[in-house]
């Protein structure tokens, strides 16, 4: 393939040159994966108003999410395990956010740290958190990411039990990887991949191991994952993480009007409409299918962002149509950085951003914040 011009051919890229265990990881959903797939059905079934005649000149996708100037509508979504898509995934995604002038956040099951991102970036990223049972240990993750001067904490509420995929049990995905004669085998047939993570020092979920009790190295860290998700997670604890954090809190994983309501209550500055991107709850409906009702529900009380099927720029300008005010990409960077590294991922937006330009055009519209409705056929 020579012209790597659609998400989808970044896709096809990193299906070769990533490891299957770790494409797959990349690729997946829970059990049926019909939530996977609904998310990027339900985009692909809205269609756009053509509009002709109108002066075009002077466009910006320059907007706000809470209250952060962007570039456009977009953020990288927090990704457990970018580091295995390409060695030192997550500092790699971050510059190349950076440069791009939109949010990085950055997973609490990162293999780079909170330290080694704030390293090569000046622009503060996010980071969320998943709350563990060691509460100690939640403490000291907001420590470190407060010094590391994060702007907004994403605390993640849809993971207090982990969604099945099959695809990782079958390729034995576990943290770490289970490096079977198949999978070493594997390895050893993506040079690339294998000579880059050879040469990176970075192969530990380092927000993680050296810090929380009881994991001094790798070894330890399956069984510790396993026990840590806390499923008495509760409203309660969302009250006692905004007081310790006392910054910008984003909650994601609403998929829900009540809980909606619940969050905007809770003085969250933002939430995200996300289903863990088909990783959880398989069943649940697309995340694009439950925006407009998430919006009307909050009614202006808290800002409302979208992730989970977004394959293009298209699909932003969906979202933001639909209400969103900004938009979180997950895969879609990770194919990128799977494929070229850095340069995919500053390839991905590249593609999102020029698709958004031109449709957001070609639907007769020139700024972020005219984008309405107006733009949907009916
Ligand atoms: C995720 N997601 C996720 N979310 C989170 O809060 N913490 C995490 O560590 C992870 N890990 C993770 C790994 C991988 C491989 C994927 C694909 C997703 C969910 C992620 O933040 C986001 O909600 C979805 O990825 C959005 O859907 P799309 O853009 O991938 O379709």
């Amino acid at each position: 393939m020579s012209q790597l011009l659609t998400i989808a051919d970044l896709k096809e890229r990193a299906r070769r040159r990533v490891p299957k265990m770790f494409f797959d990881y990349a690729d997946s959903g829970s059990w049926t994966e019909g939530t996977y797939r609904a998310n990027e059905e339900d985009f692909a079934a809205i269609k756009l108003r053509q509009r002709v005649l109108v002066d075009m000149s002077d466009r910006s996708l320059e907007t706000t999410m809470i209250g952060e100037k962007v570039s456009m509508p977009v953020a990288l979504a927090p990704t457990g395990l970018t580091g295995m898509q390409h060695a030192d995934g997550e500092m790699l995604a971050a510059q190349a956010a950076e440069a791009f002038g939109i949010p990085f956040t950055l997973s609490t099951m990162s293999i780079c740290s909170i330290e080694d991102v704030a390293s090569v970036t000046t622009r503060p990223f996010w980071f969320q958190l998943y709350v563990m049972r060691d509460h100690d240990f939640v403490r000291s993750l907001i420590d470190r990411a407060r010094a590391a001067r994060c702007s907004a904490l994403v605390l993640t509420a849809d993971l207090q039990i982990v969604g099945q995929r099959h695809k990782d049990l079958r390729n034995g995905l576990s943290a770490p990887p289970r490096l079977t004669a198949a999978n070493l085998f594997d390895m050893a047939r993506r040079p690339r991949w294998s000579m880059a993570m050879l040469r990176t020092q970075r192969r530990t979920f380092r927000n993680v191991v050296g810090h929380a009790k009881g994991v001094g190295d790798l070894s330890a860290l399956a069984a510790w994952t396993n026990a840590q998700f806390d499923p008495r997670l509760s409203w309660d604890d969302v009250a006692w993480i905004k007081e310790y954090w006392g910054g910008k809190l984003i909650i994601k994983g609403i998929l829900d009007e009540e809980d909606a309501r619940h969050a905007a209550e809770s003085g969250a500055d933002a939430i995200v409409v996300s289903n863990h991107g088909g990783r959880q709850l398989d069943g649940a409906p697309s995340t694009i299918s439950m925006l407009p009702r998430i919006v009307e529900a909050v009614d202006g009380r808290t800002e409302v962002h979208l992730d989970g099927g977004i394959r293009s720029g298209q699909d932003v300008l969906k979202a933001v149509a639909l209400g969103a005010q900004g938009t979180f990409i997950g895969r879609p960077f990770l194919y990128g950085l799977g494929a070229m590294g850095q340069d995919g991922v500053t390839l991905a937006l590249e593609i999102i951003r020029k698709e958004l330009d031109a449709t957001m055009a070609l639907c007769g519209k020139r700024l972020i914040s005219d984008i309405d409705r107006s733009v949907l056929a009916q």
